[in-house]
């Protein structure tokens, strides 16, 4: 057994709540990115508490498969490193709940601080992070070198009118993106 399942072993389990469940369409979309990808290694970089697009990836992948979660897992930032954070313990326990955690590998980072500490190559990285064009911009190079040659490399709130800025700065950083719904992807 894994460090990382006795982590989740002695996680005290919290009411399991239906914060962030994804929407179908979505769903539907990364679960036919990751059948493309032939998922085996994924990188989730914005995952909150583990409960939309965390569980499509857990899904697709095979039971030896393993899925990074990068979050700050605090939703106020300025907290971020705080020891007790109930978001985090809101994740190990959703992950715990869901029968995801054997596949999970929480990483408790900043994206860009993840991005240098991960030695990995995956078969599919997914971007939903902070939405701001300088920050999308930023995960775009730093997570574009993970994606091994023929995979995929994705992410979220596409033409949403809530992030306006995700939209332009995929277009300016990978003008040959392709889009369903509010997912864009490029195969790398
Ligand atoms: C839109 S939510 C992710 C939703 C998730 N993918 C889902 O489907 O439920 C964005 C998440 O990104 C995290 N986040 C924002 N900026 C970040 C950064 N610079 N580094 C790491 N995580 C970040 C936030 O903590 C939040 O949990």
């Amino acid at each position: 057994m894994s460090g990382t399942a006795n982590l989740f072993e002695s996680i005290a389990e919290l009411p399991l709540l239906p914060h962030s469940r994804i929407d179908r369409a979505v769903g539907e979309t990364l679960a036919k990115l990751c059948a493309l990808a032939n998922v085996r290694t994924i990188i989730e970089v914005g995952t909150y508490l583990g409960m939309g697009s965390t569980q499509v990836f857990c899904r697709a992948l095979p039971p030896e498969g393993r899925l990074y979660c990068v979050d700050t897992f605090c939703v106020d930032m300025v907290r971020y490193q705080r020891p007790h954070d109930p978001h985090y313990h809101a994740f190990l326990s959703n992950m715990k709940q869901t029968g995801a955690a054997a596949k999970i590998v929480p990483v408790r980072m900043t994206s860009l601080e993840a991005s240098r500490a991960l030695a990995v190559t995956a078969d599919l990285v997914f971007i939903d992070g902070d939405h701001g064009k300088a920050a999308v911009l930023a995960d775009i190079a730093a997570w574009r070198p993970h994606v091994r040659p023929g995979g995929i490399l994705c992410g979220d709130d596409y033409n949403v009118a809530t992030c306006p800025e995700v939209t332009p700065a995929v277009q300016h950083a990978l003008p040959e993106h392709q889009v369903e719904g509010r997912v864009w992807w490029v195969t790398v």
